[in-house]
């Protein structure tokens, strides 16, 4: 698919169909992924791969009770690693880590439409209750949920600042 395509089709589906992801689907979005630009190369992030009704459901607790996490066969975690990014610029890779992850997490959604997937990104969870329940360090800090599937609606009539309003010139 074109990119511009790829660009036009995405949108937030939030409903999927019961049909699995096909492994090999998944291992090559992961390897598309995989070619995200992070800071200093370092890759600063980890993404936990949940498939499990009863994992499913404690992220679903964590991420204030969105149905689309239980719908979808496969929830992606995107987790930054402050103190990878941190080893070489210190307070820095904090910023760093986070920008990482949300990078890959967006090359991701786009992946997944080339591949006839869909998703939606959550932001909206606790960040306790969704560290506690993945068992993450302390220092570990997860960005988004992506769930992920076959989408089962349209998706909502799409809504855009005009570009005036976004785009400065000198
Ligand atoms: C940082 C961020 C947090 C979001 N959190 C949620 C969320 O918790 N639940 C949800 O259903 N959608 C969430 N969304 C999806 C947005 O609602 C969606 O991207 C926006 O309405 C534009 O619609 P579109 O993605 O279909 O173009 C989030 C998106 C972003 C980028």
């Amino acid at each position: 698919m074109e990119l511009k395509e790829v660009l036009n089709k995405r949108k937030s589906i939030r409903s999927f169909k019961e049909k699995e992801i096909e492994e090999e689907k998944l291992n090559e979005l992961f390897e598309l992924m995989n070619l995200a630009p992070s800071a200093g190369n370092l890759q600063a992030f980890k993404v936990k791969v949940i498939k499990s009704i009863e994992m499913k459901k404690k992220l679903f607790n964590a991420c204030l009770e969105q149905e689309s996490i239980l719908e979808a066969p496969v929830c992606l975690v995107f987790i930054a690693l402050p103190n990878e990014s941190a080893k070489k610029y210190g307070e820095r890779g904090t910023f760093y880590s986070l920008n990482d992850a949300i990078i890959a997490a967006a090359f991701t959604q786009l992946i997944a439409v080339d591949l006839g997937l869909s998703s939606v990104w959550i932001g909206a969870f606790e960040d306790e209750k969704l560290k506690k329940e993945l068992k993450l360090k302390e220092n570990e800090l997860p960005v988004c949920v992506l769930p992920l599937g076959y989408a089962n609606e349209k998706g909502r009539e799409r809504k855009r600042k005009a570009l005036n309003e976004i785009i400065e010139k000198e």
